[in-house]
């Protein structure tokens, strides 16, 4: 009989708004999904800026087992004081070597072992490392210790996350997409055998723009003037994708993209 493991992604979560969707909603669709692993992009949750030790907790106490990132990684600088500790949190792969932290992690839970690899992209980015060539040495070795593997690719550009899609299909059981808070309706299972989306969304405030109080951001575009952003109060939403994987041969079987939303009042 064909075992399948079942994956939860969550989106961006920015700030408290997107903590309590993740406190409020992930409960029911823990209950209904039963997911064996929840990972979730961390870059923007405290503050909409970076990650600390006090935020990461929390989230992980609401039962998601390892935290991804991105270009927001160091933006709140206790990350330093944690990340070469923390097995909870990872950074994106194709950072020069020697930056604090690790691009990968291999998590155990119940039956199964999960490789799990955050990449970024480099079109509107910075001049990262190859993020296609640098993982190829990594997904081999994988391979060989885990039921799966999934990738947070944090990019910008829709092409260079279509690309890296098809790049590791079949190598890969799913690519999913952060760093826009949009989420695309193009979920599917690549004929490799890889899930893909290119990207998995916002988790945090409606009203909002990617998950900021509007009047910042778009007074800077009115402007060109610097300001500080806020993080949007008031309804949230969950964003992320859920992928079952045949962990006899680490390829993926269905996906399904989620959206819930939780009303503030
Ligand atoms: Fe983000
Ligand atoms: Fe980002």
């Amino acid at each position: 009989m064909i075992k399948l493991m079942k994956i939860l992604l969550i989106g961006d979560i920015v700030g408290r708004t997107g903590r309590r969707a993740v406190r409020e909603l992930l409960p029911n669709i823990i209950e209904k999904e039963k997911p064996d692993f929840i990972i979730a992009n961390g870059e923007n949750a405290a503050g909409g800026f970076g990650l600390t030790e006090g935020v990461m907790d929390e989230l992980l106490d609401y039962n998601i087992d390892l935290l991804t990132t991105g270009n927001h990684v160091w933006d709140n600088k206790d990350i330093f004081n944690f990340i070469d500790e923390s097995d909870k949190v990872i950074r994106p792969y194709n950072y020069p070597q020697g930056v604090p932290g690790v691009g990968y992690k291999v998590i155990k839970k119940g039956q199964y072992t999960l490789g799990v690899i955050n990449l970024m992209g480099r079109v509107f980015l910075g001049d990262y490392d190859c993020p296609f060539r640098s993982v190829d040495q990594l997904i081999d070795e994988l391979k060989e210790k885990v039921d799966g593997i999934v990738i947070d690719f944090h990019a910008e550009a829709t092409a260079e996350k279509e690309a890296f899609g098809w790049y590791v299909d079949g190598r890969v059981s799913l690519v999913a997409g952060t760093h826009t808070h949009v989420q695309t309706a193009d979920e599917r299972v690549l004929p490799g055998g890889t899930a893909y989306i290119t990207d998995l969304g916002l988790t945090g405030g409606i009203d909002s723009i990617l998950g900021m109080n509007i009047d910042e951001p778009l007074n800077r575009f009115l402007t060109q003037l610097p300001n500080r952003f806020k993080v949007a109060k008031g309804d949230t939403k969950l964003s992320g994708l859920i992928v079952q994987i045949n962990s006899d041969n680490g390829l993926a079987t269905s996906v399904k993209r989620v959206c819930e939303v939780y009303k503030n009042n």
